[in-house]
Protein backbone atom coordinates (compact mmCIF):
# COMPACT_ATOMS: atom_id res chain seq x y z
CA UNK A 1 0.00 0.00 0.00
CA UNK A 2 1.51 3.47 -0.52
CA UNK A 3 2.03 5.69 1.94
CA UNK A 4 2.85 8.86 2.87
CA UNK A 5 5.70 10.06 4.41
CA UNK A 6 7.19 12.49 6.75
CA UNK A 7 8.57 15.13 5.02
CA UNK A 8 11.72 16.34 6.48
CA UNK A 9 11.00 20.00 6.71
CA UNK A 10 8.05 21.63 8.65
CA UNK A 11 5.74 23.24 5.53
CA UNK A 12 5.37 26.21 7.25
CA UNK A 13 9.47 26.72 6.93
CA UNK A 14 10.28 29.46 5.07
CA UNK A 15 12.77 27.52 2.98
CA UNK A 16 9.95 25.50 2.25
CA UNK A 17 7.32 27.85 1.33
CA UNK A 18 9.88 29.65 -1.09
CA UNK A 19 11.36 26.58 -2.54
CA UNK A 20 9.04 23.31 -1.85
CA UNK A 21 11.01 21.55 -4.98
CA UNK A 22 14.17 21.15 -3.44
CA UNK A 23 12.52 19.05 -0.67
CA UNK A 24 10.14 17.38 -3.07
CA UNK A 25 12.41 16.13 -5.63
CA UNK A 26 13.18 12.96 -4.29
CA UNK A 27 9.56 11.73 -3.71
CA UNK A 28 8.61 12.30 -6.92
CA UNK A 29 9.99 8.79 -8.65
CA UNK A 30 9.03 6.89 -5.16
CA UNK A 31 6.06 5.23 -6.40
CA UNK A 32 5.07 3.34 -2.97
CA UNK A 33 4.88 7.29 -2.16
CA UNK A 34 1.33 8.32 -1.73
CA UNK A 35 2.33 11.85 -0.59
CA UNK A 36 4.26 13.22 2.37
CA UNK A 37 3.44 14.18 5.91
CA UNK A 38 3.90 17.62 7.94
CA UNK A 39 2.64 18.70 11.34
CA UNK A 40 0.30 16.10 11.59
CA UNK A 41 -1.35 16.65 8.00
CA UNK A 42 -1.14 14.70 4.99
CA UNK A 43 -0.29 16.14 1.47
CA UNK A 44 -0.53 14.72 -2.36
CA UNK A 45 1.66 16.39 -4.20
CA UNK A 46 1.71 14.55 -7.46
CA UNK A 47 0.36 16.11 -10.94
CA UNK A 48 -1.42 12.84 -11.62
CA UNK A 49 -2.81 12.10 -8.14
CA UNK A 50 -3.77 15.28 -7.50
CA UNK A 51 -5.59 15.60 -11.04
CA UNK A 52 -7.76 11.96 -9.60
CA UNK A 53 -8.29 13.68 -6.31
CA UNK A 54 -9.71 16.90 -7.74
CA UNK A 55 -11.82 14.86 -10.62
CA UNK A 56 -13.05 12.51 -7.34
CA UNK A 57 -15.69 14.93 -6.75
CA UNK A 58 -18.70 12.31 -5.85
CA UNK A 59 -16.14 11.25 -3.14
CA UNK A 60 -14.64 14.03 -1.98
CA UNK A 61 -15.71 17.40 -0.79
CA UNK A 62 -13.94 20.56 0.83
CA UNK A 63 -16.35 20.16 3.62
CA UNK A 64 -16.50 17.05 6.54
CA UNK A 65 -19.43 14.75 5.52
CA UNK A 66 -22.40 14.71 7.57
CA UNK A 67 -22.68 13.05 10.39
CA UNK A 68 -25.15 13.64 13.67
CA UNK A 69 -21.15 14.42 15.02
CA UNK A 70 -20.31 16.99 12.43
CA UNK A 71 -23.63 18.47 12.64
CA UNK A 72 -23.31 19.01 16.39
CA UNK A 73 -19.80 20.34 15.90
CA UNK A 74 -21.30 22.75 13.16
CA UNK A 75 -23.60 23.75 15.51
CA UNK A 76 -21.30 24.70 18.10
CA UNK A 77 -19.15 26.53 15.45
CA UNK A 78 -22.02 28.64 14.47
CA UNK A 79 -22.92 29.71 18.04
CA UNK A 80 -19.11 31.27 18.17
CA UNK A 81 -18.86 32.06 14.64
CA UNK A 82 -21.96 33.02 13.67
CA UNK A 83 -20.29 35.07 10.66
CA UNK A 84 -18.42 32.26 9.70
CA UNK A 85 -21.05 30.08 9.61
CA UNK A 86 -23.49 31.95 7.94
CA UNK A 87 -21.07 32.72 5.14
CA UNK A 88 -20.21 28.79 4.86
CA UNK A 89 -24.14 28.33 4.11
CA UNK A 90 -24.49 30.73 1.22
CA UNK A 91 -21.38 31.22 -0.20
CA UNK A 92 -20.99 29.56 -3.97
CA UNK A 93 -23.31 27.33 -2.76
CA UNK A 94 -26.39 27.81 -5.19
CA UNK A 95 -26.07 27.26 -8.49
CA UNK A 96 -27.98 30.25 -10.09
CA UNK A 97 -26.04 32.73 -7.73
CA UNK A 98 -23.08 31.30 -9.45
CA UNK A 99 -24.02 31.20 -12.95
CA UNK A 100 -25.13 35.12 -12.87
CA UNK A 101 -21.80 36.30 -11.23
CA UNK A 102 -19.81 34.40 -13.75
CA UNK A 103 -21.49 36.51 -16.33
CA UNK A 104 -20.88 39.42 -14.33
CA UNK A 105 -17.28 38.63 -14.36
CA UNK A 106 -16.74 38.56 -17.96
CA UNK A 107 -18.09 42.02 -17.89
CA UNK A 108 -15.99 43.32 -14.92
CA UNK A 109 -13.15 42.35 -17.40
CA UNK A 110 -14.12 45.18 -19.50
CA UNK A 111 -14.37 47.78 -16.72
CA UNK A 112 -11.01 47.93 -14.70
CA UNK A 113 -9.92 50.66 -15.10
CA UNK A 114 -5.69 50.53 -16.14
CA UNK A 115 -4.86 53.38 -16.02
CA UNK A 116 -5.54 53.37 -11.91
CA UNK A 117 -2.40 50.68 -11.72
CA UNK A 118 0.52 52.82 -13.55
CA UNK A 119 1.35 54.96 -10.68
CA UNK A 120 1.88 52.06 -8.71
CA UNK A 121 4.03 50.20 -11.19
CA UNK A 122 5.57 54.22 -11.80
CA UNK A 123 7.70 53.68 -8.76
CA UNK A 124 9.83 51.14 -9.45
CA UNK A 125 11.54 52.82 -12.08
CA UNK A 126 13.30 55.26 -9.68
CA UNK A 127 16.77 54.32 -8.13
CA UNK A 128 17.37 53.46 -4.67
CA UNK A 129 15.73 50.22 -2.62
CA UNK A 130 12.30 49.93 -2.36
CA UNK A 131 10.97 48.21 0.66
CA UNK A 132 7.64 48.48 1.79
CA UNK A 133 6.76 48.19 -2.38
CA UNK A 134 4.25 45.64 -1.40
CA UNK A 135 2.31 47.81 0.81
CA UNK A 136 1.33 49.53 -2.14
CA UNK A 137 0.69 46.81 -4.43
CA UNK A 138 -1.45 44.86 -2.45
CA UNK A 139 -4.10 47.09 -2.11
CA UNK A 140 -4.25 47.31 -6.02
CA UNK A 141 -6.21 44.57 -7.14
CA UNK A 142 -8.97 44.84 -4.58
CA UNK A 143 -9.05 49.03 -5.50
CA UNK A 144 -9.27 48.48 -9.23
CA UNK A 145 -11.80 45.21 -8.75
CA UNK A 146 -13.97 46.70 -6.25
CA UNK A 147 -14.10 49.78 -8.68
CA UNK A 148 -15.12 48.17 -11.42
CA UNK A 149 -17.99 46.92 -9.69
CA UNK A 150 -19.32 50.58 -8.75
CA UNK A 151 -18.56 50.04 -4.61
CA UNK A 152 -18.40 52.89 -2.87
CA UNK A 153 -14.84 52.83 -0.28
CA UNK A 154 -12.78 55.31 0.97
CA UNK A 155 -8.52 54.49 1.17
CA UNK A 156 -9.18 53.86 5.26
CA UNK A 157 -12.14 51.16 4.63
CA UNK A 158 -10.03 49.67 1.68
CA UNK A 159 -7.40 48.86 3.92
CA UNK A 160 -9.86 47.85 6.51
CA UNK A 161 -11.77 45.35 3.25
CA UNK A 162 -8.53 44.40 2.96
CA UNK A 163 -7.16 42.97 5.88
CA UNK A 164 -10.76 41.70 7.37
CA UNK A 165 -10.41 39.33 3.71
CA UNK A 166 -6.54 38.22 4.86
CA UNK A 167 -7.60 37.22 8.58
CA UNK A 168 -10.41 35.28 7.18
CA UNK A 169 -8.51 33.51 4.40
CA UNK A 170 -5.48 32.90 6.84
CA UNK A 171 -7.96 30.78 9.31
CA UNK A 172 -9.50 28.58 6.15
CA UNK A 173 -7.86 25.27 6.71
CA UNK A 174 -6.36 26.18 9.94
CA UNK A 175 -9.08 24.07 11.45
CA UNK A 176 -7.13 23.92 15.07
CA UNK A 177 -6.14 27.02 15.37
CA UNK A 178 -8.89 28.97 17.22
CA UNK A 179 -6.96 32.44 17.69
CA UNK A 180 -6.81 32.68 13.74
CA UNK A 181 -10.19 31.80 13.39
CA UNK A 182 -11.78 34.21 15.78
CA UNK A 183 -9.82 36.51 14.03
CA UNK A 184 -11.26 35.80 10.10
CA UNK A 185 -15.10 35.82 12.58
CA UNK A 186 -14.33 39.63 13.01
CA UNK A 187 -13.25 40.44 9.47
CA UNK A 188 -16.00 38.77 8.07
CA UNK A 189 -18.62 40.78 9.93
CA UNK A 190 -16.78 43.65 9.22
CA UNK A 191 -16.99 42.71 5.57
CA UNK A 192 -20.65 41.38 5.41
CA UNK A 193 -21.62 44.42 7.47
CA UNK A 194 -19.83 46.48 4.28
CA UNK A 195 -21.37 44.37 1.85
CA UNK A 196 -24.77 44.88 3.23
CA UNK A 197 -24.80 48.42 3.18
CA UNK A 198 -23.38 48.59 -0.72
CA UNK A 199 -25.94 46.32 -1.82
CA UNK A 200 -28.63 48.22 -0.49
CA UNK A 201 -27.14 51.49 -1.82
CA UNK A 202 -25.40 50.36 -5.00
CA UNK A 203 -25.51 53.13 -7.52
CA UNK A 204 -27.96 52.97 -10.52
CA UNK A 205 -25.68 52.38 -13.54
CA UNK A 206 -22.70 50.15 -11.86
CA UNK A 207 -22.73 46.86 -12.49
CA UNK A 208 -23.26 45.97 -9.04
CA UNK A 209 -26.71 47.25 -8.66
CA UNK A 210 -27.40 45.18 -12.03
CA UNK A 211 -26.29 42.18 -10.22
CA UNK A 212 -28.25 43.06 -6.99
CA UNK A 213 -31.21 43.55 -9.03
CA UNK A 214 -31.16 40.82 -11.50
CA UNK A 215 -30.26 38.72 -8.57
CA UNK A 216 -33.30 39.50 -6.60
CA UNK A 217 -35.33 39.05 -9.89
CA UNK A 218 -34.19 35.75 -10.40
CA UNK A 219 -35.36 34.75 -6.53
CA UNK A 220 -32.44 34.47 -5.43
CA UNK A 221 -32.04 34.51 -1.33
CA UNK A 222 -29.91 38.23 -0.13
CA UNK A 223 -27.91 35.76 1.76
CA UNK A 224 -26.56 33.55 -1.26
CA UNK A 225 -25.86 36.72 -3.46
CA UNK A 226 -24.12 38.55 -0.96
CA UNK A 227 -22.15 35.88 0.80
CA UNK A 228 -21.17 35.08 -2.85
CA UNK A 229 -20.31 38.66 -3.66
CA UNK A 230 -18.32 38.46 -0.54
CA UNK A 231 -16.53 35.96 -1.46
CA UNK A 232 -15.54 37.10 -4.40
CA UNK A 233 -14.58 40.66 -2.85
CA UNK A 234 -12.30 38.35 0.04
CA UNK A 235 -10.62 36.67 -2.89
CA UNK A 236 -8.79 39.46 -4.50
CA UNK A 237 -5.93 40.68 -1.54
CA UNK A 238 -4.73 36.85 -1.32
CA UNK A 239 -4.66 35.66 -4.94
CA UNK A 240 -3.77 38.21 -7.43
CA UNK A 241 -1.75 40.51 -4.48
CA UNK A 242 0.18 37.79 -3.44
CA UNK A 243 1.23 36.02 -6.67
CA UNK A 244 2.30 39.71 -7.63
CA UNK A 245 5.02 39.44 -5.65
CA UNK A 246 5.98 35.67 -6.98
CA UNK A 247 5.91 37.47 -10.38
CA UNK A 248 7.84 39.95 -9.44
CA UNK A 249 10.37 38.05 -8.21
CA UNK A 250 10.26 35.55 -11.13
CA UNK A 251 10.68 38.87 -13.42
CA UNK A 252 14.32 39.61 -11.77
CA UNK A 253 15.40 36.01 -11.47
CA UNK A 254 14.71 34.68 -15.42
CA UNK A 255 15.98 37.79 -16.81
CA UNK A 256 16.96 36.39 -20.01
CA UNK A 257 13.72 34.32 -20.01
CA UNK A 258 11.88 37.61 -19.68
CA UNK A 259 14.09 39.87 -21.99
CA UNK A 260 11.79 39.09 -25.19
CA UNK A 261 8.45 40.07 -23.38
CA UNK A 262 10.14 43.12 -22.50
CA UNK A 263 11.29 43.78 -26.18
CA UNK A 264 7.82 42.32 -27.65
CA UNK A 265 4.82 42.94 -24.82
CA UNK A 266 2.38 41.88 -27.46
CA UNK A 267 4.13 38.13 -26.85
CA UNK A 268 2.59 38.86 -23.36
CA UNK A 269 -0.93 35.96 -23.39
CA UNK A 270 -2.79 34.13 -21.06
CA UNK A 271 0.15 31.66 -22.16
CA UNK A 272 2.95 33.12 -20.62
CA UNK A 273 0.75 34.13 -17.41
CA UNK A 274 -0.06 30.91 -16.74
CA UNK A 275 3.81 29.61 -16.84
CA UNK A 276 4.28 32.53 -14.69
CA UNK A 277 1.83 31.01 -12.17
CA UNK A 278 2.82 27.72 -12.87
CA UNK A 279 6.84 28.47 -11.86
CA UNK A 280 5.06 29.95 -9.07
CA UNK A 281 2.04 31.37 -7.09
CA UNK A 282 0.19 32.12 -4.21
CA UNK A 283 -2.15 28.26 -3.76
CA UNK A 284 -0.11 26.04 -1.09
CA UNK A 285 -2.43 23.67 0.37
CA UNK A 286 -6.03 23.19 0.18
CA UNK A 287 -7.66 20.39 2.23
CA UNK A 288 -10.53 17.62 0.90
CA UNK A 289 -12.30 15.19 3.12
CA UNK A 290 -13.56 12.04 2.19
CA UNK A 291 -17.08 11.25 2.07
CA UNK A 292 -16.92 7.57 0.24
CA UNK A 293 -14.24 4.94 -0.43
CA UNK A 294 -12.49 5.17 -3.54
CA UNK A 295 -8.28 4.07 -4.43
CA UNK A 296 -5.98 6.69 -5.00
CA UNK A 297 -2.37 5.62 -6.36
CA UNK A 298 -3.27 1.78 -4.90
CA UNK A 299 -4.20 3.03 -1.22
CA UNK A 300 -7.95 3.19 -0.18
CA UNK A 301 -9.35 6.41 1.02
CA UNK A 302 -12.05 5.67 3.34
CA UNK A 303 -14.46 8.32 4.88
CA UNK A 304 -13.23 10.09 7.64
CA UNK A 305 -9.96 10.40 5.91
CA UNK A 306 -9.00 14.12 4.95
CA UNK A 307 -5.76 15.36 3.56
CA UNK A 308 -4.24 18.44 1.38
CA UNK A 309 -4.36 19.23 -2.17
CA UNK A 310 -0.23 20.42 -2.11
CA UNK A 311 -0.45 22.88 -5.32
CA UNK A 312 3.20 23.15 -5.83
CA UNK A 313 3.75 19.84 -5.61
CA UNK A 314 1.36 19.56 -8.70
CA UNK A 315 3.11 22.54 -10.53
CA UNK A 316 6.25 21.50 -10.28
CA UNK A 317 5.78 17.66 -10.81
CA UNK A 318 8.78 16.88 -13.42
CA UNK A 319 6.57 13.81 -14.80
CA UNK A 320 4.54 15.79 -15.85
CA UNK A 321 6.66 19.10 -16.71
CA UNK A 322 9.65 18.71 -18.24
CA UNK A 323 12.68 21.12 -16.56
CA UNK A 324 10.26 22.18 -14.25
CA UNK A 325 11.66 24.88 -12.12
CA UNK A 326 12.70 26.55 -15.80
CA UNK A 327 10.68 29.61 -16.76
CA UNK A 328 9.88 28.00 -20.39
CA UNK A 329 7.04 30.35 -22.17
CA UNK A 330 7.36 27.81 -24.90
CA UNK A 331 5.27 25.19 -22.88
CA UNK A 332 1.84 25.17 -24.52
CA UNK A 333 -1.27 25.28 -21.65
CA UNK A 334 -4.58 23.25 -22.60
CA UNK A 335 -8.16 22.84 -20.88
CA UNK A 336 -6.63 19.51 -19.69
CA UNK A 337 -3.02 19.16 -18.52
CA UNK A 338 -2.66 21.90 -15.94
CA UNK A 339 -4.61 22.48 -12.82
CA UNK A 340 -3.24 26.04 -11.91
CA UNK A 341 -6.59 27.32 -11.03
CA UNK A 342 -7.50 23.87 -10.36
CA UNK A 343 -10.88 22.47 -11.66
CA UNK A 344 -14.18 20.42 -11.25
CA UNK A 345 -16.46 21.21 -8.23
CA UNK A 346 -13.86 24.11 -7.01
CA UNK A 347 -12.49 25.72 -10.02
CA UNK A 348 -11.50 29.02 -9.31
CA UNK A 349 -13.60 31.54 -10.20
CA UNK A 350 -11.34 34.06 -10.55
CA UNK A 351 -8.98 32.63 -13.69
CA UNK A 352 -10.24 34.68 -16.30
CA UNK A 353 -10.11 37.83 -13.95
CA UNK A 354 -6.38 37.21 -12.57
CA UNK A 355 -5.30 35.95 -16.38
CA UNK A 356 -6.44 39.17 -17.82
CA UNK A 357 -4.96 41.56 -14.58
CA UNK A 358 -1.85 40.01 -15.00
CA UNK A 359 -1.36 40.14 -19.17
CA UNK A 360 -2.81 44.21 -18.21
CA UNK A 361 -0.26 44.99 -15.86
CA UNK A 362 2.69 42.97 -16.70
CA UNK A 363 3.87 45.47 -19.61
CA UNK A 364 3.75 48.60 -17.29
CA UNK A 365 5.81 46.55 -14.69
CA UNK A 366 8.08 45.59 -17.31
CA UNK A 367 8.34 48.77 -18.60
CA UNK A 368 9.39 50.48 -15.77
CA UNK A 369 11.02 47.89 -14.09
CA UNK A 370 14.77 47.75 -15.02
CA UNK A 371 16.09 44.46 -16.18
CA UNK A 372 19.23 45.74 -13.66
CA UNK A 373 17.14 45.48 -10.87
CA UNK A 374 17.51 43.08 -8.42
CA UNK A 375 15.01 41.03 -5.52
CA UNK A 376 17.37 41.30 -2.33
CA UNK A 377 16.83 37.92 -1.35
CA UNK A 378 18.00 37.51 2.26
CA UNK A 379 15.96 40.33 2.82
CA UNK A 380 12.86 38.91 1.71
CA UNK A 381 10.41 37.97 4.25
CA UNK A 382 7.57 35.38 4.09
CA UNK A 383 4.46 34.52 6.45
CA UNK A 384 4.75 30.72 6.27
CA UNK A 385 2.00 30.06 8.52
CA UNK A 386 -0.43 29.49 6.35
CA UNK A 387 -1.98 26.46 5.14
CA UNK A 388 -4.16 27.36 2.41
CA UNK A 389 -1.32 30.58 0.78
CA UNK A 390 1.95 30.88 0.30
CA UNK A 391 2.73 34.40 1.44
CA UNK A 392 4.96 36.89 0.71
CA UNK A 393 5.14 39.71 2.97
CA UNK A 394 8.13 41.83 1.92
CA UNK A 395 10.03 41.95 -1.04
CA UNK A 396 12.92 44.64 -1.02
CA UNK A 397 14.14 45.48 -4.69
CA UNK A 398 16.74 47.32 -5.30
CA UNK A 399 17.10 49.48 -8.37
CA UNK A 400 20.16 50.88 -9.47
C1 LIG B 1 -3.68 34.66 -8.99
C2 LIG B 1 -4.18 33.68 -9.60
C3 LIG B 1 -5.08 32.63 -9.00
C4 LIG B 1 -4.75 31.33 -8.82
C5 LIG B 1 -3.42 30.66 -9.14
C6 LIG B 1 -5.91 30.67 -8.23
C7 LIG B 1 -5.98 29.34 -7.93
C8 LIG B 1 -7.10 28.69 -7.44
C9 LIG B 1 -7.18 27.28 -7.16
C10 LIG B 1 -6.05 26.29 -7.35
C11 LIG B 1 -8.42 26.99 -6.71
C12 LIG B 1 -8.98 25.61 -6.34
C13 LIG B 1 -9.21 25.47 -4.86
C14 LIG B 1 -9.39 24.02 -4.42
O1 LIG B 1 -8.90 23.11 -5.07
O2 LIG B 1 -10.00 23.82 -3.35
C15 LIG B 1 -9.14 28.25 -6.67
C16 LIG B 1 -10.43 28.41 -6.23
C17 LIG B 1 -11.01 29.63 -6.06
N1 LIG B 1 -10.53 30.86 -6.47
FE1 LIG B 1 -8.76 31.20 -7.36
N2 LIG B 1 -6.90 31.61 -8.06
C18 LIG B 1 -6.44 32.81 -8.52
C19 LIG B 1 -7.14 34.00 -8.56
C20 LIG B 1 -8.39 34.16 -8.05
C21 LIG B 1 -9.14 35.40 -8.07
C22 LIG B 1 -8.67 36.69 -8.71
C23 LIG B 1 -10.31 35.17 -7.44
C24 LIG B 1 -11.47 36.10 -7.21
C25 LIG B 1 -11.35 37.37 -7.13
C26 LIG B 1 -10.33 33.78 -7.03
C27 LIG B 1 -11.35 33.15 -6.36
C28 LIG B 1 -11.43 31.81 -6.12
C29 LIG B 1 -12.54 31.18 -5.42
C30 LIG B 1 -13.75 31.90 -4.82
C31 LIG B 1 -12.29 29.81 -5.40
C32 LIG B 1 -13.18 28.73 -4.79
C33 LIG B 1 -14.20 28.27 -5.80
C34 LIG B 1 -15.20 27.28 -5.21
O3 LIG B 1 -15.02 26.83 -4.09
O4 LIG B 1 -16.19 26.99 -5.90
N3 LIG B 1 -9.15 33.20 -7.42
N4 LIG B 1 -8.31 29.27 -7.14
Amino acid sequence: MTQFVPLDVSIFDRSFTLDPFQYLKPLYAEKDVLGFSSEGMNFCFRFEDCKDLIGAHTHVAREPATTEETEAEFREFARRYPNRAWHFQYSLTDIKTKVILNRYLADLLDKIVLEDAAPVFGVLGEPGQHNDYLDVVRLLPMRLLLSAWGFEFDAAQLEKLYDASVALVKSFDNYDNEALIAEGEEGIAYNRAYMVEQFETANPGTLLHDFVKESRESGISDDHSIATMLTFMQATPNTISVSTAFMLRNILRFRDEVRPLRETPSLIDDNVILEFLRRDNHVKALSRQIHSSFVLRGREMNPGDSLYIFYPGINLDPTHWKNPLALDFQREFTRDNHNVFGGSRYACIGSRIALKYFAAILPGVLANLPESAQVIEDELEVDGDWIAERVITKLPIFVP
